[in-house]
């Protein structure tokens, strides 16, 4: 668990720390401060805004809200953000770190009255912690077992009103009585062309990157619909030109970088064309399990599901079955192959 701010009374650091320390920075200053900032999920930006003005309006505490959707799409910074336009300190927190149901009780009985927990990654709470929040989250209060055999006996705690907010790469992980528990439940998609075109901008310029126009196509083309895919080719690219180009980069250099990064076109990396490779020639396409699928290229299948697998059924290259994944025609082309001729169903 950490404050989201340094506190200012901290020992300086110094070397490796200081390095780590301006990255993070570096990372706060590309993070959008206010909703006016955020590019994008004008679904989600209008619901959140909604709820913002009337819990202003009233002077009221914020309804707990849960933001999921695939990594790098900004619900780590939607958190901050809401923290921001509410002007209430921000707990930043992770499934996995509240082992205990003690854990979350320190946690939820040392927050102020309108301040907001964020939990990252909140599938990933013990199924045993996670009932406490039931009714933390609903009634502002929490029963626990204080000391153990015949003196054992139940607590009750009474909490100041906060604000949860919980995000995820996996609501389906969720239990349903956790999930019906948020009052709003927002999905972030992927990033339009566009979208992505006005990020690297504003983006670039904040990396004092000199990118024109081609440069930025380049990386909004190949980013995979991501902000934080944004954020690291720009980076690659500030790093590629300042070495190779005077710090310019064009769309020639730009590309010329993000091929040393085996980036293709379409944004499909290395593990990308792993995995249709392998459901083309390990599966003939398919249909095919990821746990087969992860076997074939050495990938966790949990990993392939959340992060690798989401961009290419988006994207067309894949499709999903109940008997298993299926390599689309724009999957076969995508490697280089031509799909099997179809065999009719009839014989
Ligand atoms: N809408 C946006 N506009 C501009 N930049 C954005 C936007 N969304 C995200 N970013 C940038 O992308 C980076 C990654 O976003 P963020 O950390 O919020 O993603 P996340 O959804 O929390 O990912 P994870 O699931 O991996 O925790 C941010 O540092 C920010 O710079
Ligand atoms: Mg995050």
């Amino acid at each position: 668990m950490a404050r989201a701010k340094d506190s200012p009374d901290s020992p300086l650091p110094s070397g490796k720390e200081a390095a780590s320390l301006q990255n993070r920075a570096l990372d706060q200053s590309l993070r959008p401060p206010k909703l006016d900032d955020f590019v994008g999920q004008p679904r989600t930006v209008e619901r959140l805004r909604v709820m913002i003005g009337a819990a202003r309006r009233e002077n009221r505490t914020l309804d707990h809200i849960l933001l999921h959707g695939p990594p790098g799409l900004g619900k780590t910074t939607l958190a901050m953000i809401l923290a921001e336009e509410m002007g209430r300190p921000i707990r930043v927190t992770s499934g996995p770190v509240v082992e205990k149901a003690s854990d979350l009780a320190g946690l939820l009985t040392s927050l102020q009255e309108g301040e907001i927990l964020f939990i990252d990654e909140i599938h990933r709470i013990p199924k045993t912690v996670e009932e406490f929040l039931y009714s933390a989250m609903e009634d502002f209060r929490i029963d626990i077992m204080i000391d153990q055999g015949p003196n054992a006996r139940s607590v009750r705690l009474d909490l100041p009103k906060f604000t949860l907010i919980g995000a995820t790469t996996r609501t389906g992980l969720l239990t349903a009585p956790l999930r019906s528990r948020f009052t709003l439940q927002t999905r972030l998609d992927y990033y339009t062309r566009e979208q992505l075109l006005s990020i690297v901008s504003r983006n670039g310029k904040l990396l004092n990157l000199q990118l024109d126009q081609g440069g930025a196509e380049e990386v909004a083309r190949r980013a995979r619909g991501t902000p934080r895919i944004v954020n690291n080719l720009l980076r690659f690219t500030r790093d590629y030109a300042l070495e190779r180009a005077n710090g310019k980069a064009d769309a020639a250099i730009t590309a010329a970088a993000l091929e040393l990064l085996e980036i293709d076109q379409n944004g499909l990396d290395d593990m990308d064309h792993r995995f249709l490779r392998a459901m083309a020639e390990k599966h003939k396409g398919g249909p095919v399990g990821l746990n087969s699928i992860g076997a074939a290229i050495g990938e966790d299948a949990h990993t392939l599901e959340e992060v690798h697998e989401p961009f290419l059924v988006q994207e067309g290259y894949v499709s999903r079955t109940p008997q298993g994944r299926i390599l689309t025609e724009k999957g076969w082309r995508a490697v280089g192959l031509l799909p099997p001729p179809q065999e009719s169903s009839l014989l």
